[in-house]
């Protein structure tokens, strides 16, 4: 397989317009969850550049570190708890400006500034979370929930139908 996630334009939308499409080429034939979700990683990483990018799944009731894109982070998380945990329990994305002003916030690095977790759902049932890093502050919004969601959508629908 030749692909390249590697992108030119600096705006936001047109890189998530380019990417959706090769996004979704790259994965749909495949079921196996680990290498799905690991290209997932690869070619989000490759195409956004992004700090830390990366999967928690849920097994026996936890979230469980699945493959990503950065370094080393923890591997457990409990519902509710820290920005993917609430995201699992609420089931819905959450945006966080700035990751100090987020109660709980599990900090894998400390240089993490801003985050999004975006719940991967199917029939009605969270299965994991995609959840992205920034070093940066203020690096997501609506923009990126929007796109992220179809990103998540997609997983689901490949993965979990
Ligand atoms: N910050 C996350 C933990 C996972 S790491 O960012 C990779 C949280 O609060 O749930």
């Amino acid at each position: 397989m030749e692909a390249s996630f590697k992108q030119t334009t600096t705006n936001k939308e047109e890189r998530y317009h380019l990417f959706l499409p090769q996004f979704e080429l790259l994965i749909s034939d495949e079921q196996e969850e680990i290498s799905v979700l690991a290209n997932a990683a690869a070619s989000l990483r490759e195409a956004f550049d992004f700090f830390w990018v990366g999967f928690y799944i849920i097994k026996n009731e936890q979230l469980i570190l699945g493959p990503f894109q950065g370094s080393v982070a923890c591997y457990r998380i409990r519902k509710g708890k820290g920005v993917c945990g609430t995201a699992w329990a609420e089931g819905r994305t959450l945006v966080v400006p700035d990751v100090d002003q987020f109660p709980g916030h599990i900090a894998c690095s400390s240089l993490s500034r801003s985050e999004i977790v975006v719940p991967i759902i199917a029939n009605g049932e969270v299965k994991g979370v995609l959840d992205i890093d920034s070093d940066q502050l203020n690096s997501f919004e609506e923009t990126d929930r929007f796109y992220l969601e179809q990103v998540a959508a997609i997983i689901a629908k490949t993965l979990y139908k």
